[in-house]
């Protein structure tokens, strides 16, 4: 992990679905825009710790050209807030877990929609119970979240 520049992390519930997927459209906006960042992604839950994604989110990313076939679960661990710069959870439950567990000085929280003009306080829905389409509109929102991030990183 480079030791300048923003650090980010990327929460969801399972880490399996939208913080894999948020993962995987920053690292390429960042690329895009030439910023230099370090970027993971956790799941406030253990259900999945050491699993691939969801084959939606593969199938979803790999629609969109990324293929995160070789990412793999954990959960939040303490050591993140001190690691990581900023933490940035995909729905308010996860943002009330995080906010629970950040000690004081810990990595900056935020919503992931509240980087996404218009869209501040709005959570990324969870697809797991959905299908295809809702995978397309996660991507989407990662997307925009993703962009709006970068934009403010780069300043
Ligand atoms: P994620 O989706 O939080 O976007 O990874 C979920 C994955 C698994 C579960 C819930 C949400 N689950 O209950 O196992």
């Amino acid at each position: 992990m480079p030791d300048s520049g923003p650090r980010i992390l990327f929460v969801c519930l399972g880490n399996i679905c939208r913080s894999p997927l948020a993962e995987a459209a920053f690292t390429r906006e960042a690329a895009k825009a030439g910023l230099a960042v370090a970027v993971d992604s956790a799941g406030t839950g253990a259900w999945h710790v050491g699993n691939p994604p969801d084959r939606r989110a593969q199938a979803v990313a790999s629609r969109n050209g990324v293929d995160i076939s070789g990412y793999r679960a954990r959960q939040v661990d303490p050591t993140d807030f001190r690691r990581f710069s900023h933490i940035v959870a995909l729905d308010r439950d996860n943002l009330a877990t995080l906010e629970r567990l950040r000690p004081p000085g810990g990595a900056e929280l935020s919503l992931l929609l509240d980087h996404a003009a218009g869209r501040s306080g709005e959570a990324v829905a969870d697809p797991y119970y959905g299908g295809d389409a809702d995978f397309d509109t996660t991507w989407a929102d990662v997307t925009a979240g993703a962009r709006g991030l970068v934009a403010a990183l780069k300043g």
